[in-house]
């Protein structure tokens, strides 16, 4: 189920907020009835009308992208940085990143205008795995990376149990490469997760969530996901989602 002003304005028709008015003028039916209130949710079933006029459902997409350090991962930056969207010119559909990955971490991020796929992605109780390999300040002891896999203590609480491996270390340069893998997607989490041990993340790069790799993708590519890949992420979190509830 989606709010109607965005079924509206993922349809192309009009952006959201004025999407919002045409709802509030009493422009918009759902299932032959006009609807004013504004936090309507409609579900892909129903009709939508706009004057009349039936909506024309956009056909949903799903892209996989390897995306660069120094890019935003959302549809526009106020301070006119480059977003993850400019790596799709001709793209009629209003996709938008299902997540986020901050603007120094590169790495695989999901794209759709499938607005139930990216809430089911997205949803807190899911335990989708992500992998992330992390070059850190330093060389972690061992019992620091143990701390990380029991779940650690930052500001936002604990963190659930991860998955942690010493890739390899350069005791000249001191630093490391560590892999991590998390289920949950708090904001700078790996980061913050580093930080509470005392090491700080120099770069950063998420190489899987759940099945998906980068294989085949250099920094800045994108492919669609096979249909097939879309029906396995769907399983997937729901899956977790009832292991969980
Ligand atoms: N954890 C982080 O710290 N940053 C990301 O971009 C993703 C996970």
């Amino acid at each position: 189920m989606e709010r109607l002003q965005k079924v509206i304005a993922n349809a192309g028709i009009a952006s959201r907020r004025k999407a919002e008015e045409l709802i509030k003028e009493g422009r918009v039916k759902v299932n032959g009835h006009v609807v004013r209130e504004l936090g309507t949710k409609v579900a892909g079933s129903d009709k939508v009308e706009v004057d009349e006029i039936p909506i024309q459902k956009e056909k949903p997409v799903y892209f996989l992208m390897y995306k660069p350090r120094g890019v935003i991962s959302s549809v526009k930056d106020d301070k006119g940085r480059k977003v993850v969207t400019d790596f799709f010119p001709l793209m009629e559909e209003r996709i938008y990143p299902v997540g986020r990955l901050d603007y120094d971490t590169s790495g695989l991020i999901l794209l759709t205008n499938d607005g139930e796929f990216a809430n089911l992605l997205m949803h807190p109780r899911n335990e989708i795995e992500k992998s992330y390999v992390a070059k850190i300040q330093g060389i972690p002891a061992k019992e620091s990376l143990r701390k990380l896999e029991k779940g650690i203590m930052l500001e936002d609480g604990k963190t659930a149990p991860a998955k942690v491996k010493l890739v390899s270390m350069d005791k000249k340069k001191q630093t490391s490469i560590v892999e991590i893998i998390i289920h949950e997607g708090r904001n700078r989490q790996v980061r913050r997760m580093f930080a509470a041990i005392g090491h700080e993340v120099m770069k950063l790069k998420r190489e899987r969530y759940a099945f998906l790799t980068l294989q085949g993708l250099r920094t800045g590519e994108i492919r669609e996901l096979t249909p097939h890949e879309v029906k396995l992420m769907r399983v997937a979190a729901s899956d977790s989602m009832r292991k969980n509830s």
